[in-house]
């Protein structure tokens, strides 16, 4: 039995297999419509969600499953104390899988050592998301016809935004990546994460707190939003909201082949006035987030279509 915390779990070939399944699903819907008949996937979000949840859920109905779960901890018996191990073990006399959204760093893992079915983590803390890179993914190699020969900007919240982290983790392993890591000083990308993924592996990477200078060289730019929730001062947080704002006289020097991509949910990093604009990827995302979690739950369940 799998479960998914990390992104780095899954081989190049692992991932290249889900890319594959979501795109047969893509193709051909129907032919995955009854694959998880009969199985029930729990989501314990104990942190607000819109994309990650219901795209689970989506996925688990589309593939002819069942959904069950909460989607704050006030609701659950985290309320009450309970701990997460407890949790992942009572929970796991109910459904075939979990989903699981937790602020605290590690909790998914906790979850997954104590569960006796696959627990996928959804993001924890501003530690990592890996199935939010798993639809990242799927938007590059749909945009790109694949991962190599990248430079790649990464603009925000590098410190506490976790979908930057795991997706780091995993384009790092590709040919000729470099990364233009675009934040205020106060945001920088983790020290762990430069130390154990880039420097670890070499790979090339320059930091910047200026977005205009190195428009010019990217063929992607990952915008974040400052993230909020993770700050212990909303001085701090009223300070660098608004640090970068994309709009499109920012994408004059931009390359005609630019992809541009968001998470989401966004508040004010993206003008909607480049929503139009033919190198938004941002909702292409939203839907493939949904297609790659329907091909992780199937390698998970380890159902065969
Ligand atoms: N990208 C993402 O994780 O969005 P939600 O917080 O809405 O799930």
């Amino acid at each position: 039995m799998r479960s998914l915390i990390d992104i780095l779990e899954l081989t190049t070939e692992e991932l290249s297999g889900l890319i594959s399944v979501a795109n047969d699903i893509i193709d051909h819907p129907q032919k995955y419509a009854e694959a998880c008949k009969g199985k029930k996937l729990a989501t314990l979000f104990f942190e607000p969600s819109t994309r990650t949840r219901l795209s689970f859920e989506a996925a688990m109905y589309e593939l002819g499953g069942n959904v069950l779960g909460f989607s704050e901890a006030q609701s659950s018996s985290a309320a009450k104390g309970e701990s997460v191990a407890d949790t992942a073990k009572t929970i796991s006399c109910y459904a075939d899988i979990i989903a699981m959204r937790h602020p605290k760093e590690g909790a998914p893992l906790v979850a997954s050592m104590n569960a006796s079915v696959p627990v996928i983590n959804a993001g924890d803390g501003g530690h990592n998301h890996p199935t939010q890179t798993l639809a990242d993914l799927l938007t590059i190699y749909r945009e790109k016809g694949g991962f190599d020969n990248l430079t790649i900007g990464l603009c925000g919240d590098l410190k506490f935004g976790r979908t930057v982290h795991s997706l780091i983790a995993a384009m790092s392993r590709y040919k000729n990546i470099k990364f233009v890591l675009i934040s205020p000083e106060e945001l920088k990308l983790p020290s762990y994460v430069k130390k154990d993924i880039l420097k670890k592996n070499g790979i090339p990477y320059e930091q910047t707190t200026d977005l205009l200078s190195v428009m010019p060289e990217l063929d992607i730019l990952y915008m974040t939003r400052v993230q909020r929730e993770r700050f212990f001062n909303e001085e701090d947080y009223l300070r660098l909201k608004d640090s970068y704002i994309l709009t499109p006289e920012k994408l004059e020097t931009a390359k005609e082949t630019l992809s541009i991509m968001h998470p989401l949910p966004r508040v004010n990093e993206i003008s909607v006035a480049i929503d139009d604009d033919p190198r938004a990827c941002y909702f292409k995302q939203v839907l493939n987030g949904k297609y790659m979690r329907m091909a992780l739950i199937l390698k998970l369940l380890e159902v065969e279509v």
